[in-house]
């Protein structure tokens, strides 16, 4: 860390005015890695410059790839396909979790796939198992390296019926990559449906594919021979979005979040009008929804994460920023990440309190109940924060610190920022644009 990676931020002013959210990150990063599934090029609109795109763009570059901007379009041409550096694949190690949806489009154009150690944030152990059984079934063969996987398909892949344990984002992002040009239909129950896989399901329509999706989390899938490119707006950043919401009712503030989709963040709205907050839906021209805090007090909650179309885990830690400041006790139950509470701990430096607790706490018990994961949180409120020195532990804590600086009365010392490109274009230009002081 340097001292570039520190910010200080003044708090205690409300932030007001307008920001614009572009390309969901967890759908731009996905929909560049089924580029390489086309024959032809890709356009994708609506590109954020953040820290995930770029490793992406990095790793297709090494696989021949050739990618363009215009303006904010990113071109993808995969004619050249070919096989990576291996040395130059394993410097990617550490960075982020998008390398492990490299494995079906590489396996389908080269039949082997060298992925490096995957990094991402630190909120439980992430494992990938579900991946790799999916892969195996397939008719891949998988090798642990200690750097990373290979794979090889040296029979082709094959459509299959799978159930996933747990619907997992990317797992269901992995076997709708390899699917779609498997020979044969592929099954997949228990699927994840998040606004994000259904966005990924249009880009892979667009390019050719035969995808159903099923009431009851069933997809199934269609292999053809061959994909084309394809020309996609992204779904915008619902995560981003109510990040900014959160900022505006913790700091009792005013902000128009451009870009925002009410249809993705239904569940998100719900809670934010529960607690106190107010919105308003803006369907003219770019779109929008506007979020502010209606004067006096918050209301206290119970909420639980969940898998679509239940609370995002990704919204949880922004709110709770905003829920230090409501009067009574809400509990949160986090039942997607078993490590995703571990940001409180700064909050209570700051002045919150913040009880956490291994048990289920809250409406249904989950996966992580009884297994010594704190992984519920009691919040006690309101709280008057005051500026501390801060160490940021992952991308959505850290944006979550972020808030709490700004809501807190004093100066705040934010240590790691850097982290935040990971997830959040310009993060610092759209704080300043939204009265914030902060400084490196
Ligand atoms: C995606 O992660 C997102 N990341 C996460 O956003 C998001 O929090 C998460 O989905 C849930 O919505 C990207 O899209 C890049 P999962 P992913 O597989 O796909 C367990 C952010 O800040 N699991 O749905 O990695 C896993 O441990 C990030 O933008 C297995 O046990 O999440 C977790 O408990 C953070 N084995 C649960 O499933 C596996 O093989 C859900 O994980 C895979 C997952």
């Amino acid at each position: 860390m340097t001292a570039s990676d520190v910010l200080t931020v003044h708090g205690g002013t409300p932030l007001e005015g307008e920001v614009r959210v572009r390309g969901a990150k967890n759908l731009v990063s996905k929909a560049m890695v089924a580029a390489l599934l086309g024959d032809g090029p890709s356009r994708l609109y609506d590109v954020p410059r953040i820290r995930d795109v770029e490793v992406v763009r990095d790793l297709l570059e090494l696989h021949g790839v050739r990618v363009r901007d215009e303006d904010d379009t990113l071109v993808l041409d995969p004619a050249r396909v070919g096989r990576a550096a291996v040395d130059e694949i394993h410097v990617h190690a550490g960075s982020s979790r998008i390398p492990i949806l490299f494995c079906g489009p590489l396996l389908h154009r080269l039949g082997h796939a060298v992925i490096p150690d995957l990094g991402g944030c630190h909120i439980g152990p992430r494992p990938i198992d579900f991946h790799l059984q999916a892969l195996r079934e397939f008719g891949a063969v998988v090798d642990k390296t200690d750097r990373g996987l290979q794979l090889a398909a040296p029979h082709g892949l094959r459509g299959t019926k799978l159930e996933l344990p747990y619907p997992s984002v990317g797992a269901t992002e992995q076997v709708l990559l390899t699917a779609v040009m498997a020979q044969g239909v592929t099954e997949l129950r228990n699927a994840a449906v998040e606004p994000e896989i259904i966005d990924l399901i249009c880009v892979l329509q667009k390019m050719g594919a035969i995808i159903t999706v099923h009431t009851d989390r069933v997809i199934e899938i269609e292999g053809v021979d061959r994909l084309d490119g394809f020309t996609h707006r992204p779904i915008p950043d619902r995560i981003e979005a109510a990040s900014w919401a959160a900022a505006a009712l913790a700091t009792r503030g005013d902000v128009t979040v451009r870009g925002a989709r009410q249809v993705d963040m239904m569940t998100f709205l719900n809670v934010f009008r529960s607690v106190g907050g107010a919105y308003q839906v803006d369907d003219a021209g770019d779109g929008g929804i506007r979020f502010w805090h209606p004067g006096g007090e918050l209301r206290a909650t119970a909420l639980e994460t969940a898998v679509h179309p239940g609370f995002m885990t990704d919204w949880q830690q922004p709110l709770v920023v905003a829920l230090t400041q409501a009067r009574g006790l809400s509990i949160v139950h986090e039942t997607v990440y078993e490590q995703r509470l571990g940001y409180t701990a700064a909050l209570g430096q700051m002045g919150a309190t913040i009880q956490v607790y291994r048990e289920c706490l809250g409406g249904t018990p989950c996966r992580f109940g009884r297994r010594n994961f704190t992984h519920s949180a009691v919040i006690a409120g309101p709280a008057k924060l005051h500026g501390a020195d801060l160490a940021i532990p992952d991308l959505r804590a850290g944006f979550s610190h972020l808030i709490a600086a700004l809501a807190a009365e004093g100066t705040s010392r934010v240590h790691g920022v850097n982290l935040i490109n990971r997830g959040y274009e310009d993060f610092e230009a759209k704080l300043a644009a939204l009265g914030a002081r902060a400084e490196r």
